[in-house]
């Protein structure tokens, strides 16, 4: 199964693509935890990108293929994928047809969890002031979300007018959310 998650920051596609994970036993791959774990190891790539993400921007596109396309190498992705927090924009969403055409691994489903924004802001100060993420900060947060609406919602656009957008109600219980999230899935 490879599968896409689509979702403002906050609205909980990590959370559940962690659960989905271990329910479908495929490979859970987040680029914002590559790019955090770059930035934690110090390497180019993540000396590079640190400034840009305390900003609330994205990674050049390049930057975050070439990352996605080594993690998709690994052996754990072979029996299929959640992507969560890729494509972001247009550009990648191209470049990752593309990449999934190359593989003959087309894409199974598409899922947007929908939050309204003031639960996001909510939910992501809630973990500002458990975790101390460097990107939580209100001022940052509001860049991330300006930054979704102007570049990641054209992509969950696109899959709704392809109609290959599953929407599902992203506010309730996690297990709740996730139950609607498998029963969404489970039709494919
Ligand atoms: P990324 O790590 O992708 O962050 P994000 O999209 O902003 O998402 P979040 O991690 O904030 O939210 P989420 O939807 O995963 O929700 P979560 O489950 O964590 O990206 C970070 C940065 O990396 C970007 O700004 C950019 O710079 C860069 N980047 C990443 N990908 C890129 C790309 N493709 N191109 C370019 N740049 C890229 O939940 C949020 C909180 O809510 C948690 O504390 C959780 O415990 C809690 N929560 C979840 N569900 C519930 C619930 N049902 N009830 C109550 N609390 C809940």
């Amino acid at each position: 199964m490879r599968i896409i998650f689509l979702g403002a920051p906050g609205s909980g596609k990590g959370t559940q693509a962690q659960l989905l994970r271990a329910h479908y036993g495929i490979a859970h791959i987040s680029t914002g935890d590559l790019l955090r774990a770059a930035v934690a190891a110090g390497t180019p790539l993540g000396l590079e990108v640190k400034a840009v993400m305390d900003r609330g921007e994205l990674v050049s596109d390049a930057q975050v293929l070439g990352l996605l396309k080594e993690r998709l190498a690994q052996p754990d992705a072979a029996r299929g994928f959640i992507l969560d927090g890729y494509p972001r924009n247009l550009a990648q969403n191209a470049a990752f047809a593309e990449l999934l055409a190359e593989l003959g691994q087309p894409l199974d489903a598409a899922v947007y969890i929908e939050v309204p924004e003031a639960l996001l802001v909510e939910r992501i100060a809630s973990r500002a002031r458990a975790e101390g993420r460097a990107d939580d900060s209100p001022e940052t947060v509001r860049n991330r979300l300006a930054v979704y609406h102007a570049q990641t919602a054209p992509v969950v656009e696109h899959y709704a007018a392809a109609g290959r957008l599953k929407r599902v109600d992203g506010v309730g219980e996690i297990n709740e959310i996730l139950d609607r999230l498998k029963s969404a899935l489970d039709d494919e």
